[in-house]
């Protein structure tokens, strides 16, 4: 199949081409650059031996998305491109309902006068909001506690609706947990611009001496240690999750929402003892307070995946420290 990636060139994007391409696929990447480097686009040519097409352009564009499908002969696409700051989302919300829900809706608009109807979105676990019960299954409440939480779900309804109205369209959401890691090559992975608001870009920084000390958020929560305790997910698991959803859609229609997790958690100390089993030195750290908004605890139900894309995310978390750590001396050489 020929598949266009939205957001093809950010953090999850590039890998997920990279995983297609390996599945026999080919890709195009489609992207406004405006959270990442067209310099990535090298990189996956090295690791692929592929030159691959890319088109910068904002999803907000319906004309030039239509002209993208046509030109290319696209059959499905997988929607990555979004704005993800849980913070800047309750800042911004306009732009973030603009970017995210007004930009899926002009790509429905392209790709249905262009006939092309097979699709992916990234969704987040951020849709279900205080857990009720975990792990959370699919069937969980949805009540998003953020603006961009808000924004995935709103998606999701539109999705819905427009599956509901026309049975020809087939499309998944995936719910991702928490992606970390990079390809194993170390020539791609997730570069934020900044100061980290995520654990493990933060940690790596500290790894790589250019933060000076981790700040643990609360180790006062009811998990195993006090620390929070999340279901991380490595990178290439979960590109690998978006061809089995591509797979599933050639054979079935609907429109399905799916958790892409491992069904395990681990805490800020584990993962902390997992970097420095990598590193082979101690990541300073202290006990800050809580972060405001923070849940104590969440991990998924990966069964529905299993069961309906036969997928399973199989790398450990010792994995995804050591992709994460190869990535971030490259990118100290090449800085
Ligand atoms: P990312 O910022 O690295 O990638 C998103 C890409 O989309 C960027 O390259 C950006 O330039 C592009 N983009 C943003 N707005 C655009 C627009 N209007 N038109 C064209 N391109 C646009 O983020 P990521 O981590 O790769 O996330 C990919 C998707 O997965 C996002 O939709 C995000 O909300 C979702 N998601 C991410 C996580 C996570 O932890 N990384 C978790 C759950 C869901
Ligand atoms: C955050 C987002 C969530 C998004 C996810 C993507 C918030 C409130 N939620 O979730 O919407 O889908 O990223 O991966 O921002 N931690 C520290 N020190 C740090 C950073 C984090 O102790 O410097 C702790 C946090 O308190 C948490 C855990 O590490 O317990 C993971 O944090 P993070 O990587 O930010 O992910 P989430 O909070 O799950």
């Amino acid at each position: 199949m020929i598949i266009l990636l939205t957001g093809g060139t950010g953090y999850i994007g590039s890998h997920t081409a990279i995983a297609a391409i390996a599945a026999g696929h080919q890709v195009v990447l489609y992207d406004n650059l405006s959270n990442s480097h067209a310099q990535v686009i090298e990189k996956m040519h090295t690791i692929t031996h592929q030159k691959i097409p890319f088109v910068q352009g904002d999803v907000l564009n319906t004309e030039l998305l239509y002209k993208t499908l046509v030109e290319y002969k696209i059959d499905a696409v997988i929607h990555l491109a979004g704005l993800k700051s849980v913070k800047d989302s309750s800042e911004y919300p306009i732009n973030y309902y603009h970017n995210n829900v007004s930009g899926t809706i002009s790509l429905l608009q392209a790709m249905s006068r262009a006939g092309v109807k097979k699709l992916v979105f990234s969704s987040s676990a951020t849709v279900y909001g205080e857990p009720q019960y975990l792990p959370y299954d699919e069937n969980h409440p949805t009540t998003p506690i953020n603006v961009y939480g808000r924004t995935k779900l709103q998606i999701e309804e539109v999705l819905r609706d427009l599956v509901d109205s026309d049975s020809t369209w087939r499309i998944l959401a995936l719910r991702y947990f928490n992606p970390v890691g990079a390809h194993a090559s170390g020539l791609i992975g997730e570069n934020p611009q900044g100061i980290p608001n995520n654990l493990m870009p933060y940690v790596a920084q500290v790894a790589a001496k250019e933060l000076p000390i981790l700040h643990i958020f609360g180790d006062d929560y009811a998990t195993k240690d006090g620390t929070g305790e999340r279901d991380y997910i490595h990178v290439m698991d979960l590109a690998e999750g978006h061809t089995a959803a591509i797979d599933y859609l050639i054979n079935h229609e609907g429109f399905r929402c799916i958790n892409l997790g491992t069904g395990s958690a681990f805490s800020v100390l584990d993962l902390v003892k997992s970097f420095e089993h990598v590193l082979g030195s101690k990541i300073p750290y202290q006990i800050s307070p809580r972060r405001h908004g923070d849940l104590p605890k969440y991990f998924a139900d990966a069964s529905l995946a299993h069961e309906l894309l036969n997928w399973k995310a199989h790398r450990s978390l010792l994995d995804m420290c050591h992709t994460t750590w190869i990535f971030k001396k490259n990118s100290k050489k090449g800085s």
